[in-house]
């Protein structure tokens, strides 16, 4: 009997039955663990399932023990006894310790889970590493013909960098405390620990401050969290081993601020919430004493609220405009042979810079704020380019790296995968100075409706590069085999990725039905990079966020599918299952006008689609006309009309792109 190879990439786990392969194969884990080995046989997840803990008394341990058996119940469809129990139980987790109230920036995450027939076992050093082992045992747990079961195993695992975060802008579109947390459930379940909480920006201040209080009464439209609130959110995060890095974006990205303390810009306001995405002129004045003895409270004030070592300052997209603008200002640059305004924002982060750490943290800035002569322990966050944190480690800084883990950009997995943490040509010794990465939720076109959508599965896959050896981590095809049983263990988790895109769907198909939209919604992405506001630069926090492109996902799989399909087909003519799939998917794709043309003035949301769904139609009959002279080598009848369509799709409209646009054109390409 041929024994099984595991599909999970990179880990040549052998299964020594066939039984427990099967299973074993559909357990699609990321981020692979760093060492796994099959033992025989399968350890059965029935309605018996139980956990006990071992190990010194920690609230912590209940909670994870709690977030595996809902998780379990939610996966397996199974009643399970909520609480722990004695002894005699299914799983174990045990403790050598008991964790701090919030994990340390260099917490021992490490864990063995083994999985026997009679049992299974989590061992960790505290509950943050039990955190880990849970979202690994429950990936693993997989439906085969006996029911649910784990396949025996035993696993070794460690990061392979200790940051490894997720930016929520809550600045731009507020998220309410149960988005919050459920980003925090999910980042448990993909072993992300650092909620990096982007809490200021031009478009709000989104937390209550008891010193100055109209930050929030008069930043924020009345959507802030109360520090009752921050309190529990943290507390929420620290019981699933995640830390919480509260960022103050600082001297730009500021408007909200002046809202209620006009006396804190360069110019004189007044200033109301600023409205539109961009960047703006508004900026704190770094030339007054009184900036900094604000900021010094404030800081005071945060600093006690947020107990992580680490504060964000932002500095990000400073323009200068204020100051330039300003006779006070330069007449202080001036007096103080400050040659431009970098070299002002720079004396501004280094006063910055002591404030907090007088208050007793480590400062995080944008790459910007290397600019100035930063104290060493200051970190620096890249968004520009990956150089940035070698330019950063070579003067001593650590690091954590963002620019390519963009989730609002709408790139594709593979496309995240493909970044690594890890700077080219570092010099040796240098490593230690990569703490890690970040993905980054910026919000213009995230709302609480969409979030999941931009967010899961995609920043799993930002997580397995931060977490997954390096080797394990370079292969994307694997990758992707496995991502789509990692969006199910989402929406298990509790992920409203499928449940939104079904639901804004049938919104946006109104009286024309979801069957309808759905070819059309298949075939198209959103536009990528920044484009959306380059088609539409009038949109503004007030925009709903309710059309096709905020339904979609970023990537559609059915578009993958099908451009592997083509492939195949150009490569074999005569694979008559490769022709098939991509006939059928273009036959539908060919019906996105007819179907909606009935419904094109019925609502504003499909108004907008009348235009996409005839390019559709087009490129779907010139990718038929296409895949027909491939697979029988017959030259294509009518070559101008496929040019002609393959043109048009360029620009869709409505902030789309077709997805299919590439694989369509190699096919029209590969036609004789
Ligand atoms: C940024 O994206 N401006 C940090």
């Amino acid at each position: 009997m041929r024994l099984k190879a595991l599909l999970v990439s990179g880990v040549t786990l052998m299964a020594a039955s066939v039984g427990s392969a099967a299973y074993a194969q559909q357990a699609a884990l990321m981020p692979l663990p760093a060492a796994m080995s099959a033992g025989t046989g399968q350890l059965l997840v029935d309605g018996g399932f139980t956990v006990a803990l071992a190990g010194p008394a920690d609230p912590h341990l209940t909670v994870a023990a709690h977030t595996l058996i809902q998780r379990l119940s939610a996966k397996t469809g199974q009643f399970l006894a909520g609480a722990p129990v004695a002894k005699g139980a299914t799983l174990t987790l045990t403790v050598t310790g008991v964790s701090a109230a919030v994990p340390a920036p260099q917490e021992d995450e490490a864990y063995t889970l083994t999985v026997t027939p009679k049992g299974a076992s989590i061992t960790a050093a505290t509950s943050v590493g039990i955190n880990r082992g849970i979202a690994t045992f429950a990936q693993l747990v997989t439906n085969g013909p006996q029911g649910w079961a784990v396949p025996a195993v035993t696993i070794h695992d460690q990061p392979r960098f200790p940051w490894r975060g997720l930016l929520l802008d809550v600045s731009r579109h507020f998220m309410p405390i149960a988005s919050v947390e459920r980003t925090i459930d999910l980042m448990q379940a993909v072993k992300l620990n650092v909620l990096h909480w982007h809490l200021a920006d031009n478009q709000g201040f989104r937390v209550e401050s008891k010193v100055f209080p109209k930050l929030h009464q008069l930043g924020s439209d009345g959507d802030f969290y109360t520090q009752d609130q921050v309190r529990q959110v943290i507390r929420y995060a620290a019981d699933r081993g995640i830390r919480v890095v509260p960022e103050f974006d600082m001297p730009g990205h500021t408007t909200a601020w002046l809202v209620g303390y006009p006396e804190l810009a360069s110019a004189p306001g007044p200033y109301t919430i600023e409205r539109h995405w961009g960047v703006f002129d508004p900026a704190l004045d770094p030339t007054r004493d009184s900036t900094y003895q604000f900021l010094d409270r404030l800081v005071s004030e945060m600093t006690a609220l947020f107990p992580d070592p680490y504060f964000h300052i932002g500095g990000d997209e400073v323009n200068g405009e204020q100051w330039k603008a300003s006779p006070a200002v330069q007449a202080y640059m001036k007096a103080h042979g400050l040659k431009d305004t970098a070299a002002l924002q720079a004396l501004f982060t280094t006063r910055v810079q002591a404030i907090v750490a007088r208050h007793g943290k480590h400062a995080i800035g944008w790459d910007e704020i290397m600019d100035g002569d930063m104290p060493k322990d200051v970190v620096v966050q890249s968004w520009r380019d990956t150089e940035s944190l070698k330019k950063a480690a070579l003067a001593g800084h650590a690091g954590i790296l963002s620019a390519p883990y963009y989730l609002d950009l709408s790139w594709p997995a593979g496309r995240h995968y493909a970044a690594d943490p890890m700077p080219e040509n570092l010099p040796a010794g240098l490593e230690g100075l990569i703490l890690g990465g970040e993905a980054c939720a910026w919000s213009e076109r995230l709302s609480p409706e969409n979030l999941d959508i931009r967010l899961w599965p995609r920043a799993a896959v930002v997580a397995e590069k931060l977490w997954s050896p390096k080797d394990m981590t370079a292969d994307i095809p694997a990758m992707y085999a496995r991502l789509d049983s990692v969006a199910d263990d989402l929406a298990f988790a509790g992920s409203r990725h499928r449940a939104a895109n079904e639901a804004m769907l049938a919104r946006v198909a109104g009286p024309a039905g979801v069957g309808a939209v759905w070819s059309l919604a298949q075939a198209v992405e959103p536009l990528k990079d920044y484009n959306r506001s380059t088609q539409r630069p009038d949109a503004v926090q007030s925009t709903p966020l309710n059309r096709l492109v905020d339904a979609i996902p970023a990537e559609s799989a059915v578009a993958r599918e099908f451009g592997l399909a083509v492939d195949r087909l150009i490569a074999q003519p005569g694979d008559t299952a490769a022709r098939t799939q991509v006939r059928s998917l273009l036959e539908r794709w060919q019906t996105a006008e007819t179907l909606l043309a009935p419904y094109r003035q019925a609502t504003p949301l499909l108004a907008e689609l009348a235009g996409p769904a005839a390019k559709l139609t087009r490129l779907a009959e010139a990718g038929l006309a296409a895949a027909d002279a491939v697979a029988t080598g017959k030259p294509l009848a009518d070559r101008a009309a496929a040019k002609k369509a393959l043109a048009e799709a360029v620009e869709p409209g409505a902030e789309l792109e077709f997805a299919i646009l590439p694989a369509v054109t190699r096919l029209v390409k590969a036609a004789p």
